[in-house]
């Protein structure tokens, strides 16, 4: 029987000259020598059968092949995947594991599908920023400083600029088309906009419209409810009914509020048509002649109407979703459910 010492001197020479092909070599060699059963444990074992004077000896040499045998280890363990090992019997033409994917947000897809809608008669996109200023916010919309209609709004200022808010509806984008752009115009806004309200199942301190705006010659009330009547059939269904009923607005004069027929009971009255068979949308109404004046133009000339609705509105709607912070809570379980759609 060799002794200790020259078992691990045997070994040591094995451990120099190891030199592994791949990862299946490599493993064996693992458990050979580091393994729960490998020779560094055994010979470990083996340390009591030593004489008490040679105990300490033994123990430092038995340390230093644990070392070398664990260095020469890590030495190749980047092989330890390595697939391309002939002794492996991993079949490389097995399916990969699935990587989940994501998917379009709700929102993002319902507003592509009101700007689509929209682009089939000849409306472009146009975008602005989201902070805003007082003009083109309130004021330009014939909202001056006091007047009452910027109560219904509940805004939020930057503090260092009190003349800058983030903005509380996509009209300020009308703003802006009306000041930049020649007529005639015809643009659907879509974006984010912010309210300082308390976040809850109804209400969120952001959320999404989109405004239409189209001034030109002869635009007349006709024109605003043919459109958003084909509007509502492409994204409802032809069956689809719809109603206006007179509102306010500061900015359109006549105002309106668009209602449909409710797309859960059809109109035989259930929890989301509050049963009344009728759901809201939007705000609608001619462009207010102060505002066009705000920009230079001639209402006796030009006319034009606008509109604007909330995505997320559009979105609950079409898709029953009953609680607004699911929206950005970014639960995938909520979010994967609309993957086909
Ligand atoms: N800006 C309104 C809101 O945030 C929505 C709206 C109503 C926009 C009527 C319009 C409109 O362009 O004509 O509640």
């Amino acid at each position: 029987m060799p002794s200790l010492q020259e078992q691990i001197q045997a070994y040591e020479q094995e451990i120099n000259a190891f030199n592994p092909a791949g990862a299946a070599e490599l493993e064996q060699y693992r458990i050979r020598f580091l393994g729960a059963k490998g020779i560094v444990k055994t010979l470990g074992a083996e340390i009591k059968n030593v004489p008490a004077e040679g105990r300490k000896e033994a123990g430092m040499q038995l340390n230093g092949f644990k070392q070398l045998a664990e260095a020469r280890y890590q030495e190749f363990a980047h092989m330890s995947g390595d697939t391309n090992d002939s002794n492996t019997d991993t079949d490389i033409s097995m399916p990969g594991t699935p990587l989940p994917i994501g998917t379009r947000h709700p929102l993002r897809m319902v507003e592509n599908e009101i700007v689509s809608i929209f682009e089939r008669i000849g409306f472009s996109v146009a975008t602005g920023p989201e902070i805003e200023d007082d003009w083109h916010n309130f004021t330009s919309l014939n909202m001056p400083e006091h007047h009452t209609a910027r109560d219904m709004q509940d805004t939020f200022y930057v503090s260092q600029q009190p003349d800058w808010v983030l903005r509380t509806h996509t009209s300020s984008v009308q703003a802006r088309i009306l000041e930049t752009q020649p007529l005639p115009v015809r643009v659907i806004c879509p974006g984010r906009v912010y309210r300082n309200e308390t976040i809850s199942a109804r209400a969120h301190c952001f959320f999404h419209q989109c405004e239409g705006l189209y001034v030109d010659k002869n635009v007349s009330f006709a024109d605003l409810k043919q459109t958003l009547y084909y509007f509502v059939t492409e994204m409802f269904g032809p069956d689809t009914k719809v109603r206006f009923r007179p509102s306010y607005f500061p900015f359109t004069e006549p105002s309106a509020e668009m209602d449909i027929s409710c797309t859960v009971c059809g109109g035989s009255g259930c929890s989301l048509c509050k049963h009344t068979g009728w759901v809201e949308i939007l705000g609608c109404g001619m462009v207010h002649p102060n505002m066009l004046r705000n920009f230079g133009i001639d209402p006796d000339v030009y006319t034009g109407f606008a509109f604007g609705m909330g995505v997320e509105r559009i979105t609950q709607v079409k898709y029953q979703v009953n609680d607004l912070r699911l929206y950005s809570q970014n639960d995938v379980r909520f979010l994967r459910q609309f993957q086909k759609l």
